[in-house]
Parts: C-alpha cells; structure tokens; sequence
C-alpha cells in the first residue's frame, strides 16, 4: 500500500524573522490580512509591535483558549466585514488554530463539523482557501507546520478536528525572540505539549521514517532548551532550542497522536485546563501503558535522549521524564488541575474514545484502559 507525505510548508525561521512579515505577505498576495490573536497578547504590547508592519490589517483578539465554533465564527464575521484576503494567526494553539478554521470556512460552506475528520471531511476540503502566515508565540502547539485545526463544537460536546494537507499555512514565521517574554508555566506546559508530540508520533505505527527521524531530533532539541528556558527566560539559545523542538515537534505529529492527546483533548473539552499542562501529566502514566506494545520505540527514544544503554532503558527514560516533570512549574497531579471532577472520569474516557487520536496509539486502548490511566493519574 502507498504512504502519503505532504509536509512541511514554508517556514522562516530565526531571531528577527518576525520583521519579514511585510514582504512575506506582499509575496502572498495578502493586502487586508486579518490578524487572529487573544486579548493576552494585545495586552503585552505583541500584537501592537507586530501589526506595526501592516496597512489595513483587521484584528480580531477573542480566541478563549481550547477555542470554540463560536470564536470561529465571530472571526469569520470580522474577516467578511472587513473584505479580507488572508489570515495571519498569531498566538499559541489557539489563535492559529482559529485562524485556521476561519480560513476553511471563508471559502467552504457549511459548518466545522460538516468538515469533521471522523466523518470523511477531509475529502470536502480543498485547496480554495485563502493565504495564511502562522505565527508562533509559544514554543508547543506546533500547529504552525500542522493540517489541522482543534476546534471545540456545541454538536458533539468535544474537540473535534478538521485536517487536510491544505489546511498546512502558506507561511510559518518562527522568531525565538517572540518566546523570550513568556512565563514559566506557560514554558513548561507548552514545551512538554512539543515533548509529548515527539513522543507519541515517534510511538505512532503509522509508516513515516521521515517523521520518525524528525521527533527523535525534535526530542533532543527540547531535552537541551527546556529547563534552561526555565532557569534563564532570557536565553537565547535556550529559546531557539525550544522554538525549534516544537516545530520539529509539530511536522512529527503527521504520522498522528496517541492516547495522551485523546485524554487530554477529552479532559480540556470541559475546562479550560491548558492543554500541555494535562500531557505533561498523563505522559507518564501512558508510556507505562504502552510499554508492553513499544519496548523497542521506547528504548530508541531513551536512547536518543541519551540514557539506558546496557540497562533497563524504558526505566530509565520513565526516571528520566518524571525528573524533567519534577524540575517544572507544573502539577502532578489531574486532582490539582481546576475544574476536573473524579467522578466524570467515565464521561472522559467515552469522549477520549470518540478522539482520533487514540487510533494512532501503538497499544489498542479501551474505555476501561483510558478510565484506568486517569485514575492513575489523579
Ligand atoms: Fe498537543
């Protein structure tokens, strides 16, 4: 059987790359872009410095984090009002994952769910979208160099996702600058969100050597910029490290997830927890799932990680990841994240069970299994 591959887009990459966006988006044709973002960033002066580089740019600053049909559709709304002819998604996952549902729906009809990946939407996709530049603000998401959009939809009471090689952005613009500002927590949930993409793709049994090679490089890159991201917001290097681990992360991710991501996008469905902060502390709990169906993969991520050789590698690596989640600002624990209820754990696990995700784990993964891991995990 033949394997499809459609990665990366085009992505500037580099401190100062973020001051190109004026050429970049005359090169796209793009005269009244509409720049998707959340009040945070407006509130830190970003968003202003950014939008210095536009003539008749639109903004549109209501992205809630886990976005939903409705942010979508206010920015769809900003976007034909203004008449305008590209998107420019600025923000975490969130803001560029709105960008890029409000991209699909300007030029295909219908609602997000008639375009539901579970449901054969990404047949109904095509390459009538308009130009798109995704801008990173964290070093996680790595939806800048992803096909598909997040989306929480009122229909279904879940995230749900539209994906499609034409959903990638025309442009990614990467600048490790942008991150040197961002807080602790938020460095430490986004860089295990890119931690944990690594991981599960590398684990996924879909057949792409080529993103195989890519997480494990994407995994070294964030083992090296993490913790000092942490000790010194400041440095530099630290943050390129980082910027690039996610991104590395993000092309990985094409091969699919696992079941971190179908808990964690069930559990976020609820709340508003952030959404690497919940794979921060699932991961653990599921490598240990998984371990009787991935020794081998698990041991070549230890490996690249540069523990285990001649011993019990997959114990090292769980040692390993519990020290780096024991170095973060993070909880440990699902009871200490607001807004979860233990007695919903069997409503969790039937909403992770409808998640894609977990079609790409390399152990099958039951309803009991998924109530087990969260149970583990509380
Ligand atoms: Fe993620």
């Amino acid at each position: 059987m033949a394997s499809l591959f459609t990665f990366p887009n085009r992505i500037l990459f580099g401190e100062g790359a973020i001051s190109e966006l004026r050429a970049e988006i005359a090169k796209l044709g793009i005269a009244r872009p509409l720049v998707v973002t959340d009040r945070g960033l407006v509130a830190s002066g970003l968003v202003s410095d950014v939008c210095k580089q536009l003539d008749n740019a639109s903004l549109f600053d209501r992205v809630q984090p886990n976005p939903t049909e409705e942010d979508v559709l206010l920015g769809l709304d900003r976007y034909q009002n203004a008449k305008c002819d590209g998107i420019i998604g600025l923000g975490g996952g969130s803001p560029i994952d709105t960008a890029k549902a409000i991209r699909l729906l300007a030029t295909h009809p219908g609602k997000l769910i008639d375009y539901d990946l579970t449901t054969g939407g990404v047949n109904k996709i095509t390459a009538d979208l308009p130009p798109m530049v995704a801008i990173p603000t964290t070093a996680g998401t790595g939806s800048e160099a992803g096909r598909g959009t997040l989306i929480q939809l009122p229909q279904n009471g879940r995230k749900t996702i539209a994906l499609s090689p034409y959903l990638l952005p025309s442009l990614a613009i990467c600048d490790p600058s942008l991150i040197v500002g961002l807080p602790p927590m938020l460095t430490a949930g986004t860089g295990m969100d890119a931690f944990t993409h690594c991981i599960e793709s590398f684990l996924s049994p879909t057949y792409h050597p080529m993103c195989d090679g890519i997480a494990l490089e994407g995994l070294k890159h964030l083992a090296k910029g993490l913790e000092s991201s942490l000790t010194d917001g400041g440095n530099l290097n630290a943050r390129r490290e980082c910027m690039m681990g996610a991104l590395l992360g993000g092309i990985s991710f094409h091969k699919g997830l696992g079941v971190v991501h179908s808990l964690s996008h069930a559990l976020g469905s609820e709340g508003r927890a952030h959404h690497g902060t919940l794979n921060a502390i699932l991961l653990p709990h599921a490598i240990r799932f998984n371990r009787p169906a991935a020794e081998d993969r698990l041991t070549a991520i230890a490996y690249a990680l540069g523990v285990g050789r001649g011993g019990d590698a997959v114990g090292h690596l769980l040692v390993l990841v519990d020290l780096l989640l024991g170095h973060l600002p993070l909880p440990r624990k699902l009871r200490d994240v607001n807004g979860l209820r233990h007695d919903q754990i069997g409503h969790y696990a039937v909403l992770a069970m409808q998640d894609h995700c977990r079609l790409t784990n390399p152990r099958p993964c039951s309803r009991g299994d998924m109530e087990e891991i969260l149970d583990r995990a509380w």
